[in-house]
């Protein structure tokens, strides 16, 4: 049976021409980029060149890029390590972020906190976006560090990451934005937007898994998370996963080229099912989770009223769909989410959310028959 994939927000398969990148590198070179004959400069060489490439996409310099195992590893780097880095030098121990950050940065934060941190954590209103005057409310003269992301995994909600820099760079603040899901979603330019840090992450863009990137503005230092071999600029220690890196700054030309195009393509896939949902089961019965207009173009959340998530998803998945409730981390569980929390839901929209994502491969074909299938197994669940 064909399957249709539609949780490209969880992770995406790898792009042909990436697999094709990584396998003739890995059957040509296997060198540690540290080593210093000819088989490890033949290394470092490739690892430079796919920094050369990444920051030439995200128009940083080279060594803004430190290589990462991914949005994860990044999102900690940040935190961790701009705390361990000013709270040495200025002993200031408060941070600002939202209620709905993924668990990368929300974990960080308690755990930060049970390290003796002080953490505020903003709120959203009903589609998912901060206001900046609660952030400025929140700031304290010992705050080191905003960490806001730029796009919501789970509802798509898109913040608005410039106000927000803004302000933290006219407080002298520093500011991490957690870019995995805006990256090849969302045009932007970090050398123009006023962010310090910035976190990405090589599987959600048709990468390989288990790589990815946190930029560092050049005027930005953190202490590393990982020592030993003084790898990345002494930044992050460890043999680099150069296959990996060179998939990743594959999948981030592929991602980049021609942008707009992309985002059109995806945003009509996701408006198509949204209206074909609410046209074949009733406007009524189809609530939109997340913001209306600033929302990233791959991710739609709907509630399915009637309808618990857990049913829909498994009887989705027997039809040959893959959807999803929220983050990956949390969907094997079912917790009810804490994003839709967050954005203070009623309990029937809560039971009901499912995330549809889009990405390499999927046509309006898929988006027509996922919705008829879906009009069937509701009409089959009030049977
Ligand atoms: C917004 C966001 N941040 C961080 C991560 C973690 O990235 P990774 O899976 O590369 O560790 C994810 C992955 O779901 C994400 O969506």
């Amino acid at each position: 049976m064909s399957y249709i994939y539609l949780d490209h927000a969880a992770t995406t398969p790898m792009h042909p021409e990436v697999i094709e990148e990584m396998t003739r590198y890995m059957r040509e070179h296997f060198g540690n980029a540290s080593s210093v004959h000819r088989v490890g400069r033949e290394a470092k060489h490739y690892l430079n060149q796919a920094r050369d490439r990444i920051a030439a996409r995200l128009h940083c310099q080279p060594n803004e890029i430190v290589f990462t195992s991914g949005g994860t590893e990044s999102d900690n780097m940040a935190l961790f390590g701009a705390v361990s880095y000013e709270r040495d030098r200025s002993g200031k121990n408060h941070i600002i972020t939202s209620q709905i950050e993924h668990h990368a940065i929300l974990h960080t934060c308690a755990q930060l906190e049970r390290m003796g941190m002080e953490v505020t954590y903003v709120p959203v209103d009903a589609t998912g976006r901060v206001d900046v005057a609660d952030i400025e409310a929140a700031i304290r003269p010992e705050t080191l560090l905003i960490s806001i992301m730029y796009g919501n995994n789970e509802v798509g909600t898109v913040q608005p990451i410039r106000e927000i820099g803004t302000l933290a760079r006219a407080r002298g603040i520093r500011f991490h934005v957690d870019a995995v899901q805006a990256l090849g979603a969302c045009l932007f330019d970090v050398s123009e937007l006023p962010v310090d840090l910035m976190s990405f992450s090589s599987h959600k863009i048709n990468g390989p898994q288990g790589v990815g990137a946190l930029y560092m503005a050049r005027s930005t230092t953190v202490d590393p998370l990982l020592f030993g071999g003084s790898q990345e600029r002494k930044r992050r220690s460890g043999t680099e996963n150069i296959a990996g890196i060179l998939g990743f700054a594959k999948a981030v030309e592929l991602a980049t080229d021609s942008l707009d195009d992309k985002i059109h393509t995806t945003s009509h896939l996701r408006s198509t099912m949204f209206q074909l949902l609410q046209s074949q089961l009733g406007t009524e019965r189809v609530v939109l989770n997340g913001h209306p207009t600033e929302c990233l173009p791959h991710i739609l959340n709907v509630s399915l009223l009637g309808a618990p998530t857990e049913t829909m998803l498994m009887n989705l998945d027997m039809e040959g769909i893959a959807a999803a409730s929220g983050s990956a981390c949390t969907s094997g569980s079912l917790e009810t989410s804490h994003v839709l929390q967050a954005m203070h839901l009623s309990d029937e929209v809560l039971q009901s959310a499912v995330r549809f994502s889009f990405g390499l491969g999927n046509t309006i074909k898929d988006v027509e028959f996922t919705v008829q299938k879906i009009a069937t197994i509701l009409s089959r669940m009030r049977k």
